[in-house]
């Protein structure tokens, strides 16, 4: 059975400093314009059930630059689940491609996805969870900091996929976790129990933004309504108005911290422009290091595939 990449507490410490290191290393090759072409000959299938700007873009550039083609598959291209089966879209796939990353609704379907299929799967984001968005964000705190001692990360907002694969980072790297969401909008509470029962990190949940932030290295935000929620986004917009990132938040942390966000950002709704655009913004720095750190998944998983 190939190894797949569905979420970090998947893999141990060693196994995801492995694959920081790995990426640390293909994005200097990539920065220094190399020749590095592990994927020549190789092809990897796109799949999207939802948009994507940096999921798309990155996996397609990072493969290519690789030496291998990239086949994006949008919404209505396969219709996996819809026309076909999940479980024979894996089998027809393993028949043609090295490998196959997905983008969709259920999380219950990128595991059968993967269950059935010759090849390595990578989660490009469910409902539940985003694997790839966190390794990048942790790859680029390390590189801020350059280390990740006694890291205190708050998110603010939604208790989403985001913040689920920060859980499952947490099962595995230790860190001081605070997510700060209103009642009824907490993240799911059996990662959460994973997470308390492993023990090595420590979570808090807070309904408070500005007790939360204090003494934080790290704030991080993503969108109130989430691709699927859209719909929703109004009354959300109500229930979430006391956790905007703004200035006045950000200096509550009394010390240098700095903001990240997965983007896509809705400027003036969970973050202010003053904020997104402040030198202690790394969003950007997260959304390029989105293509370091699935360049160093797919050469990982195809070496233990191989
Ligand atoms: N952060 C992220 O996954 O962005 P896209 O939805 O644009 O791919
Ligand atoms: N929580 C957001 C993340 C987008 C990258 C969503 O699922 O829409």
């Amino acid at each position: 059975m190939p190894k797949h990449f569905l979420h970090l507490s998947d893999y141990n410490s060693e196994e995801l400093w492995e694959i920081l290191h790995l990426a640390k290393e293909i994005k200097t090759k990539f920065c220094n314009r190399e020749n590095y072409k592990p994927f020549e000959g190789r092809s990897l299938s796109m799949i999207f059930a939802k948009p994507s700007a940096r999921t798309r873009v990155s996996f397609e550039t990072g493969f290519e630059w690789m030496g291998g083609h990239a086949l994006f598959l949008g919404p209505n291209d396969i219709g996996i689940g819809k026309r076909e089966a999940i479980k024979d879209i894996s089998r027809v796939f393993s028949r043609y491609n090295d490998i196959i990353m997905a983008r969709l609704f259920d999380h219950k379907h990128i595991i059968e996805l993967a269950e059935h299929s010759e090849i390595p799967v990578i989660n490009g984001l469910t409902d539940y969870n985003h694997p790839c968005q966190i390794l990048a964000d942790i790859l680029t705190i390390w590189e801020h900091r350059g280390n990740l001692e006694g890291l205190k990360v708050t998110y603010l907002g939604d208790g989403n996929n985001i913040v689920n694969s920060w859980l499952q980072l947490g099962i595995r790297l230790p860190l001081h976790f605070v997510c700060c969401s209103p009642e009824g909008y907490e993240p799911d509470a059996k990662t959460i129990k994973r997470l308390e029962d492993s023990g090595v990190s420590s979570f808090e949940l807070s309904q408070e933004p500005y007790s939360a932030v204090k003494n934080s290295d790290v704030i991080y935000t993503d969108v109130w309504a989430s691709m699927g929620q859209k719909e929703e986004a109004e009354e959300r917009e109500k229930v979430f108005a006391n956790y905007q990132v703004n200035q006045k938040l950000v200096k509550q942390t009394g010390k240098e911290t700095l903001f990240m966000h997965c983007l896509p950002a809705e400027r003036g709704r969970e973050v202010t422009n003053r904020v997104m655009e402040a030198n202690y913004s790394i969003v950007f720095d997260q959304a390029e290091n989105r293509m370091h750190a699935q360049n160093a998944i797919m050469v990982y998983l195809s070496k233990l595939t191989n």
